[in-house]
C-alpha cells in the first residue's frame, strides 16, 4: 500500500493567487497599522486567519446550490438538510441559523440570566461573550494538561470531571446546561475522548442537566477518536460521530467548519419547550424556522457537506495534512502546541521569541514577520487578544500563540511546503524581530482593529 496520503480531490476550477513583493507587503503592513485584520485579502498569499467559512465546496455542493429551493416555508432544501443532519445527530428539533454565534445567542438568551453559570471544557470567544451578555458566568473546566502547550496527551480537550462534579454539587441550581466543545478550539484544537463525552453525559444525567455540544469540528474530533482511542480503530467516522451525538441533548453548530460551507449554522435540541422558545426568538432575529438566516441553497450545500465531511479519505487527509505542517515546524526547531490539533497549528511565540516581553506582543511580531516575508496571514492569540483588563490595565496572557488555521480542501502540499520554508527563514533570523506597542485601541475586542507601531529600540 502507498504511504503518501494525497489530497483526495483534484482541481476543476482555480482561484488565482496574487503575488506581491516584500516591499509591497511592507507598505501594506504600514497602511494596515500592523494589524493583519486590516489587510485586504487580495494582498495575502496564503491565508491562515481562520478555518471558518473558508472551505472549498465540492462539485456536488455546487450542484446542490443549483437545486436550492427558496420557498419561504417548508422548502425541500430544509428537509434535505434536516435528513442529512439526523443521519449523524438525530435531535428532535433542528433549527437553522446564519452561523454558530446566532445559535448561541438564541440558546443563551433563553437559558441564561443573572446568577447562573455555564461550564464548558473551554468556551470559544463568541460563546463566552454570548453567555456573559446575559450576565451568566462562563466557566472553563478543561483538564489541567489542556493548558500546558508541551503536554503530549491524546485528548487534551477533555473536561475535568472532578471539577465539574464539584460545581454541579455546589452550584447545581444555577446551572441550566453543561457544554462541551469538540474539538476544543481555544485550547489548541485538541479533541475530547469518547470516554470523556460519555462520562460528562453520565454526570449530567446524575444531576439532571442537559449536555449541549459546541460541535463545530465534530468530524475532526471523531477522527482523532478513531486514531487514538482504544476500541474505535475499526469503526467508521460516521459511526463514531453517531455515538458522540447519542450522548448529547443538543448542539450548537457553526457549519462554516465541519459542514464544509461558507456560511451557516444551527441549534439542535431534544427539549420541546426549549425548542418552542428558540423558534420564537429565531423568527424575531433570523427568519422562519425552515430557513433560519439562510437561503435554501445554503441548506442544500450543508446537507451535502455533512455527507462529505465524514468520508474517511477526507478526514485522513485533513488530520494528516495539519500534522504535516506541525511536525515540519517542530523539526526546524519552532516550538508548537502539542500534539498538533485538527484544524490548526499553534506556534508558541513566547517560547520562540523569549527576547520580546509579552507586553510587547511576541505573537503579533511573529505574525507580522510571516506576512512581511512570505505573504502568510495568521492570527495572534495571546496578549493582544486577551491582555487588556477590565480596568484598562495590561497583563500578559497565559500564552502567546500564533494560530495557523487551515482552510479545508483549499491549499495543496506545495503551498504548505512554501510556508515551512518561510518559517525556517523567520526562525533563522528570529533574534532580529522586535516587539510592538499599541498606539490606538478600541474599548473592547481590540485585536480586530487596534493600531500597532514597531518598537525600533529595545
Ligand atoms: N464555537 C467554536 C468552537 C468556534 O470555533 C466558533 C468560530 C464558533 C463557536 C462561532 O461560530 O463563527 O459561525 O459564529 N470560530 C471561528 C474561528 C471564528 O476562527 O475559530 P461562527
Amino acid at each position: 500500500m502507498m504511504q503518501t496520503i494525497i489530497e483526495p480531490f483534484r482541481i476543476k476550477s482555480v482561484e488565482p493567487l496574487r503575488m506581491t513583493t516584500e516591499a509591497e507587503r511592507q507598505a501594506y503592513l504600514k497602511a494596515a497599522k500592523y494589524n493583519l485584520f486590516s489587510l485586504k485579502s487580495d494582498d495575502v498569499l496564503i491565508d491562515f486567519l481562520t478555518d471558518s467559512g473558508t472551505s472549498a465546496m465540492s462539485t456536488r455542493q455546487w450542484a446542490g446550490i443549483q437545486m436550492g429551493d427558496e420557498s419561504y416555508a417548508g422548502s425541500p432544501s430544509f428537509y434535505r438538510f434536516e435528513a442529512a443532519l439526523r443521519e449523524l445527530a438525530p435531535f428532535k428539533h433542528i433549527i437553522p441559523t446564519h452561523q454558530g454565534r446566532a445559535a448561541e445567542k438564541i440558546l443563551f438568551s433563553i437559558v441564561g440570566g443573572k446568577g447562573k453559570i455555564i461550564p464548558n471544557n473551554t468556551h470559544f470567544d463568541t460563546t463566552r461573550a454570548n453567555i456573559e451578555a446575559t450576565t451568566t458566568e462562563a466557566l472553563d473546566l478543561v483538564k489541567k494538561e489542556g493548558l500546558d502547550p508541551q503536554s503530549d496527551l491524546p485528548f487534551k480537550g477533555d473536561m475535568d470531571l472532578d471539577r465539574l462534579r464539584e460545581l454541579l454539587q455546589t452550584r447545581g441550581d444555577d446551572i441550566p446546561l453543561v457544554m462541551l466543545t469538540i474539538t476544543n478550539n481555544s485550547g489548541g484544537g485538541q479533541p475530547v475522548s469518547m470516554a470523556n463525552i460519555k462520562a460528562t453525559k453520565a454526570l449530567c444525567e446524575e444531576f439532571n442537566k442537559p449536555l449541549i455540544l459546541d460541535a463545530c469540528r465534530f468530524a475532526e474530533n471523531a477522527y482523532f477518536i478513531k486514531l487514538r482511542e482504544p476500541g474505535y480503530a475499526d469503526k467508521s467516522p460516521k459511526e463514531i460521530v453517531q455515538e458522540i451525538f447519542s450522548y448529547a441533548d443538543g448542539m450548537t453548530m457553526s457549519a462554516k467548519k465541519d459542514a464544509l460551507v461558507n456560511m451557516g449554522g444551527w441549534l439542535a435540541i431534544n427539549d420541546d419547550e426549549l425548542a418552542m422558545q428558540a423558534r420564537n426568538v429565531l423568527i424575531l432575529t433570523e427568519g422562519f424556522p425552515t430557513y433560519g438566516g439562510l437561503s435554501g441553497r445554503d441548506l442544500d450545500a450543508m446537507a451535502i457537506g455533512l455527507e462529505e465531511v465524514v468520508e474517511e479519505d477526507y478526514l485522513s487527509y485533513r488530520i494528516t495534512s495539519t500534522a504535516y505542517l506541525g511536525n515540519a515546524l517542530e523539526k526546524i526547531g519552532i516550538p508548537i502546541m502539542k500534539p498538533v490539533g485538527g484544524h490548526a497549528v499553534y506556534i508558541d511565540a513566547r517560547a520562540m521569541l523569549p527576547h520580546i516581553a509579552p507586553q510587547q506582543y511576541p505573537g503579533q511580531s511573529l505574525a507580522i514577520e510571516m506576512y512581511r516575508l512570505g505573504g502568510i496571514r495568521t492570527c495572534e492569540i495571546g496578549t493582544v487578544m486577551f491582555g487588556r483588563q477590565a480596568d484598562g490595565s495590561e497583563k500578559a496572557a497565559t500564552m502567546d500563540l500564533v494560530r495557523m488555521a487551515i482552510p479545508r480542501r483549499v491549499y495543496t502540499q506545495s503551498h504548505i511546503d512554501y510556508c515551512i520554508e518561510c518559517l525556517a527563514e523567520v526562525n533563522a533570523n528570529k533574534h532580529r524581530l522586535k516587539g510592538l506597542k499599541i498606539s490606538w485601541e478600541p474599548p473592547m475586542l481590540r485585536h480586530f482593529t487596534a493600531h500597532f507601531e514597531p518598537i525600533t529600540t529595545c
